[in-house]
C-alpha cells in the first residue's frame, strides 16, 4: 500500500489544504494527515480543535486518516509506514522554508521523501493566518474555508 502524509499546523484547514488533501488522495492509496500538536506558532486552535475540524472537514474522503503528533516529522511518518511527505507549494514564499525544511528532514532520515503538489492561481494567495485574521475583523471567510471551520471561527471570536 501506498501511504502518504501531508503535515501541517493547519490553525485552521482552509480549501487550500483540503484541494492538496484531495489531488494526494488520487495519486496515494492512503493519505495520513498529521496535525502537528507542537509548533513554534502560537495557535488560534488547540490541538483537539485543529484536528477535529481537520476530521470533520475530510470525512468525505475514504482514503484519509487524521493524526495528530508530538514528535519529528520523520519519526513520525516512520511510525505511520509512509514514506512520502506531500506538501503544498503556494507562491515563491514558500519555496525557501520548503527547501530547508526537505533538506532537514533527507537528513535525518534519507528514507522519507517529499513530493510537492503547486496549488491552483485560486489557493495561491490563501493562508490560515489571512483567514484568522479576516475572521478576527468580522470578514467573509466562505469562500475559503470548510463551513466547520467557518462555524469554529464565530465561536472563537465571539468569545475572544
Ligand atoms: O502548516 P505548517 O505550519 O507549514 O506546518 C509545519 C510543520 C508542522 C510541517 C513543521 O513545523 C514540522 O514538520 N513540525 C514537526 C517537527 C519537525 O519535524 N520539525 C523539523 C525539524 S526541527
Amino acid at each position: 500500500m501506498k501511504r502518504a502524509l501531508t503535515p501541517g499546523t493547519f490553525d485552521p484547514i482552509t480549501y487550500g489544504h483540503l484541494d492538496i488533501i484531495k489531488r494526494a488522495t488520487a495519486i496515494f492509496d492512503e493519505v495520513v494527515v498529521a496535525v502537528a500538536e507542537s509548533t513554534p506558532k502560537n495557535t488560534l486552535f488547540t490541538i483537539e480543535e485543529r484536528t477535529e475540524l481537520v476530521r470533520e472537514a475530510t470525512k468525505c474522503f475514504e482514503n484519509v486518516r487524521v493524526e495528530n503528533f508530538d514528535c519529528l516529522l520523520v519519526d513520525f511518518a516512520r511510525q505511520m509506514d509512509a514514506h512520502v511527505l506531500v506538501k503544498g507549494l503556494r507562491a515563491i514564499t514558500d519555496f525557501e522554508y520548503e527547501f530547508q525544511m526537505n533538506a532537514l528532514n533527507h537528513q535525518l532520515d534519507n528514507y522519507i521523501e517529499t513530493s510537492f503538489i503547486m496549488s491552483p492561481p485560486k489557493f495561491m494567495y490563501l493562508s490560515s493566518s489571512i483567514v484568522r485574521e479576516l475572521a478576527s475583523l468580522n470578514g467573509d471567510v466562505s469562500s475559503l474555508v470548510p463551513p466547520c471551520v467557518e462555524e469554529a471561527l464565530k465561536r472563537k471570536f465571539a468569545k475572544n
